[in-house]
């Protein structure tokens, strides 16, 4: 079954109007309704009461409707008498201010006495509902995140260290702590690293990174622990932030969980234009379907204008359908609107939902209304469908805990370089997978590493395992050079990936802004035009059994190897030593599709993406207008188009602005 719902606040609006929200809601065919993630004073308005009373009459209003219901946990969101009388569960930042009431998100994973509280408002909830038949699951929290710097923290993180080095020793050793007399005696000794005092040991700045994400996957282990007890026969999920949220190991997150959710707002971060760049979210939806491998649900999709204090532009009629869709293109087995009606009063009146502050149905209810009624049409057509990919990107958390305390050059962003590398995959029209670097790799004919700056043993194994039974990795700057303490490793770089790569970077160059140089590719079935330039980083490279592919032609090393090519066992791994501009991940991208065989899906126009799931070996064909304006498309055979009932499509097809269609072939 498709989930197709709403994000609900019932405590937000008066009770005789939830019957016509209800109402509504089914009218537009929602099946499924998120409650309560931030009604912790709703439901214990003083510490020891405990009032479900208005959620069950929600709830039952709803489920008169036949709409099934995930309830959040509600610790995103203290209420103020626990904060009053416990000032210490407030969260430090690291400039050391101590939060104050007012806002969320404001605790701390690690203290004691908030995690006792949250687990007696969550036991509560779980007794409640345990049985209650419209329930199907859990949302843990809200959207976990920030840094805690709070003495609390200090202290567990302490006792994080003492497990993972056992000895002051070891951990001395392998920080490195005999630099500026860093050397500790006593577990006491060792502070949380504030880099707003200055640089702090790397070694020490990325493990206190590890805890803080660990203490965030403790804290929601509680939750799960007590859901888990009492109402076994719940799913129970958390919402992810996408891509380009960088505080917390989302793969360490999500393995205790059924299936990952995440927030979707196209217009938040590129809030002044109303054409979103679509891999962008592509990026996003890649990553979190890749968190454990499997489907994942849009638990808030945006709904409608987004914004706190400055309002983003109205998505443009079609677009939240569009979006919608895409989330569905890229694994989402369900979609819930954030939020369904706009609120009157607090910090987000201006985060609009599918209705605005006046209730009425207009516009956007109407658009997903339309979506509603489709998606009943389409029946169990995409349920159990799959994406199927051959490429994988390595997404490295460490990596980017890393760069987060030594960028090495001010230009480079790895969320930035990966997306690069993303899209030009996504430009071509093949899926791409976006995985943990110890994950089985077997399923790939490509693998990418983009600046796997953290290489263990393990994951180097794990890719010599992969190109040596015939696959093609493709390895880019700064990968390698650090072992799992953040130290520089003591061997010629790529560290731990030098032989599998046949080279041996001789000497690196950090480029200023104004630098770039045109890379000259030697091998003949490369011809790029334009050619591609070195940016940012170049990797000066003495290939040992290597191939080179592409030379430098500036600078003192105009003639030397940018990018070399291996044999390795069945497979090949490719060295690329600079992080070059568009023109280079696109020659790239199109040598390592020839290299590998793989197929692009059909081709489109710029704007026009495409992309398949599949229910067993039936192929569903996704091809969405992310433009304003109409595109046609020649199809590459007889289908059957599944939004409009049914009829045939052959040829070329016309698809009007933000439009949709999700074709099958047919005979
Ligand atoms: C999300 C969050 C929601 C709501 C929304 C709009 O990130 O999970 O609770 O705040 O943003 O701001």
């Amino acid at each position: 079954m498709f989930y197709f719902g709403v994000d609900f606040y019932p405590e937000h609006w008066p009770e005789d109007y939830w019957p016509e929200a209800a109402r509504l809601m089914a009218e537009a065919r929602f099946n499924v309704v998120r409650l309560a993630e931030f009604a912790w004073s709703k439901m214990e308005p003083k510490e020891g009461q405990f009032d479900f009373s208005w959620l069950d009459s929600a709830i039952d209003i709803l489920a008169q409707h036949d709409m099934r219901i995930v309830l959040g946990t509600p610790t995103a969101s203290p209420p103020a008498w626990l904060l009053n009388k416990y000032p210490d569960i407030f969260r430090v930042r690291e400039d050391q201010l101590r939060l104050t009431y007012g806002n969320r998100r404001e605790y701390c994973p690690s203290n004691r006495r908030y995690i006792e509280y949250s687990s007696k408002i969550v036991g509560q909830m779980a007794q409640h509902y345990a049985h209650h038949p419209a329930v199907i699951g859990w949302q843990i929290d809200n959207e976990f995140g920030e840094r805690c710097y709070c003495p609390n923290c200090a202290e567990a993180f302490r006792k994080w260290l003492h497990c993972r080095y056992q000895t002051l020793d070891e951990l001395n050793d392998k920080w490195g702590t005999v630099f500026w007399s860093h050397t500790y005696g006593g577990w006491e000794e060792i502070p949380v690293p504030l880099t707003t005092g200055g640089s702090p040991n790397p070694g020490l700045a990325l493990d206190f990174y590890r805890f803080s994400s660990d203490s965030y996957q403790a804290y929601q282990q509680k939750q799960i622990d007590l859901l888990r007890e009492k109402c076994p026969q719940h799913f129970i999920t958390h919402n992810c932030m996408g891509f380009k949220y960088d505080r917390i190991d989302y793969f360490n997150l999500a393995r205790p969980l059924d299936f990952v959710a995440w927030d979707n707002y196209p217009s938040t971060q590129w809030s002044q234009q109303t054409e979103v760049d679509p891999s962008l979210l592509a990026l996003a939806h890649a990553s979190m379907r890749g968190l454990k491998r499997r489907n994942f649900w849009v638990i808030e999709q945006q709904a409608g204008p987004a914004g706190w204090e400055i309002v983003s532009t109205a998505p443009r009629p079609g677009q939240l359908r569009l979006w919608a869709y895409q989330s569905i293109a890229h694994g989402a087995d369900g979609i819930l609107f954030f939020r369904w009606r706009t609120n009157r009063f607090g910090t987000e009146q201006h985060w609009h939902g599918l209705l605005d502050a006046d209730g009425r149905p207009g516009r956007r209810y109407e658009e997903v209304r339309r979506m509603g009624c489709e998606i009943t049409k389409l029946g169990g057509v995409i349920d159990g469908s799959i994406i199927k990919a051959s490429i994988a990107m390595l997404h490295s958390y460490e990596a980017r805990f890393a760069f987060q305390i030594q960028a090495n050059n001010p230009q480079f962003s790895y969320p930035e370089h990966f997306h690069q590398i993303y899209k030009a995959f996504y430009d071509r029209r093949v899926p791409v997978d976006i995985v943990c670097p110890t994950d089985d790799l077997g399923d790939y004919k490509l693998v990418i590493a983009p600046a796997l700056h953290i290489v263990s043993e393990a994951v180097a194994e794990n890719l010599k395992r992969f190109v040596q039974a015939g696959g093609v990795l493709v390895v880019t700057p700064r990968s390698g050079v650090k072992d799992e303490a953040n130290a520089v490793v003591d061997l010629p770089l790529p560290g731990l990936l030098a032989e599998l790569c046949g080279v041996k970077v001789e000497e690196y160059d950090s480029l200023l802004p104004d630098m770039s140089q045109v890379l000259e590719f030697v091998s003949a079935e490369i011809a790029p035009n334009p050619q591609p330039s070195a940016r940012v980083w170049c990797d000066i490279l003495a290939p040992e059994d290597a191939e080179i592919v592409a030379r430098y032609t500036c600078d003192f090393y105009a003639g030397k190897p940018a990018i070399t090519i291996n044999q390795y066992g069945q497979g090949k791994a490719i060295y690329v030593g600079t992080f070059g501009d568009k023109e280079l991940y696109d020659t790239l991208a199109d040598w390592v599709l020839r290299l590998t065989g793989l197929q692009r899906s059909i081709s489109a126009p710029a704007g026009i993406e495409v992309t398949e799931r599949w229910q067993g070996d039936r192929r569903l064909l996704f091809i969405l207008n992310h433009t304003a304006r109409c595109h046609e498309i020649t199809l590459d055979g007889n289908y059957t188009n599944l939004l409009d009932g049914s009829s045939r499509v052959r040829g070329t097809v016309v698809i009007p602005p933000h439009d949709v269609l999700i074709l099958t072939p047919s005979t």
